[in-house]
């Protein structure tokens, strides 16, 4: 019965923290995100999706990915959560709580693109 007001008041919370970040100037990515390295040094889809990480996600996951609103990437739980890369770029699309949904803010190519970076960059760091 009470659940309700205190998730609103949860939700909110975040709103702030992120609002926050974004008054601090560059999404609260001071540091920019970091580049592939290797064989996916050139790689334009990684490469790109790095773009769209620093633009869209970097405010709650952090420039590095090492979290903050949203969780870190930088500890391998993408390949652990979601085994086959659709299945990630359908919960970005979608979204869940906190996390807002990219459908038809992201076209299907950059969400293929940030998902690639976060799997072949942000999991590898430590
Ligand atoms: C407003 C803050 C916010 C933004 C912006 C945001 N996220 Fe999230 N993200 C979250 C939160 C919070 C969760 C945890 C959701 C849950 O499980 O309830 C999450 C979870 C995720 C997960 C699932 C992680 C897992 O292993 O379960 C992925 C993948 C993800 N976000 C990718 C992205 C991508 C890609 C972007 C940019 C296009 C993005 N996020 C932008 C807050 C955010």
């Amino acid at each position: 019965m009470s659940a309700r007001p205190r998730r609103a008041a949860l939700v909110t919370a975040a709103a702030a923290i992120v609002a926050l970040a974004a008054a601090c100037g560059g999404g609260g990515s001071s540091a920019s995100s970091p580049l592939p390295t290797g064989a996916q040094a050139h790689d334009p889809t990684v490469l790109a999706g790095r773009k769209v990480f620093s633009a869209e996600c970097a405010t709650c996951h952090g420039s590095g990915g090492q979290g903050g609103v949203g969780p870190t990437f930088n500890d391998g739980r993408l390949l652990r959560d979601f085994p086959n890369p659709s299945d990630q770029v359908t919960f970005v699309s979608q979204g869940k709580g906190v996390m807002p949904a990219f459908a038809g803010v992201l076209t299907p190519t950059q969400l293929a693109e940030v998902v690639a970076y976060e799997r072949k960059v942000l999991s590898k760091r430590r």
